[in-house]
């Protein structure tokens, strides 16, 4: 089982992905973690990525793309990708990965939030990237770049939408009954 989570900033990936990566014994793949993780460690690549990252752009796909192959090439586990794709180069980039694996994309989970949702728990959190004018523009580029994969998923037959509003609990709830059918 290869699942993807899908959703705005803020709509409760990484939050859900907790729960479902304990529950189904995933492997969680983060791609804004991983980019974190070399910014804080200044890698050249986070050194690039941070100033994309602090205006709310999209990280290339190229750079994306050869992050995420380098994490799955020796992968046996099941694997949950949070915040990826993005775009739908990452989408047909991460198909043809995974068919070189001879697998595939089993289930796509849609949080939808609304977007005054979305910012109150963003500016709540304030993490480096949530301020008011960059959170903005991350739902500008979700909606322009990352929402069409909504549509992509859904002509595979894969996209299920769950409401991302109510408690972490409800919301794990109705996640559960997808990846259990
Ligand atoms: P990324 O780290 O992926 O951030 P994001 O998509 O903007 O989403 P967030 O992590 O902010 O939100 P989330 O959906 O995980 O929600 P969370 O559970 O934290 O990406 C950051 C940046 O990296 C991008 O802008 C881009 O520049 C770059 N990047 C990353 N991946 C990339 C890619 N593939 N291609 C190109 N660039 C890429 O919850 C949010 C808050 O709400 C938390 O405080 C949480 O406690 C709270 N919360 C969660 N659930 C609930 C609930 N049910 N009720 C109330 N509060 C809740
Ligand atoms: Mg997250």
């Amino acid at each position: 089982m290869h699942v993807i989570i899908l959703g705005a900033p803020g709509s409760g990936k990484g939050t859900q992905s907790a729960e479902i990566v304990k529950q189904f014994e995933l492997q969680h793949l983060s791609t804004g973690d991983m980019l974190r993780a070399e910014i804080s460690q200044g890698t050249e690549l986070g050194l690039a990525a941070k100033s994309v990252i602090d205006k709310g752009e999209l990280v290339s796909d190229k750079i994306i793309l050869g992050m995420v192959a380098e994490q799955i090439k020796n992968n046996t586990k099941g694997m949950l990708f949070d915040g990826f794709p993005r775009t739908i180069a990452q989408a047909e980039g991460l198909d043809k990965l995974l068919k070189g694996l001879e697998s595939e994309i089993t289930h796509v989970v849609q949080l939808d939030v609304d977007n005054e949702e979305l910012v109150t728990r963003m500016l709540d959190r304030g993490r480096e990237d949530d301020n008011e004018e960059t959170i903005r523009n991350r739902l500008e580029v979700f909606n322009r770049q990352t929402a069409p994969l909504i549509d992509y998923y859904r002509e595979q037959n894969k996209l299920s939408t769950v409401l991302g509003n109510g408690s972490v609990k409800e919301i794990f709830a109705r996640i559960q009954k997808i990846l259990s059918s």
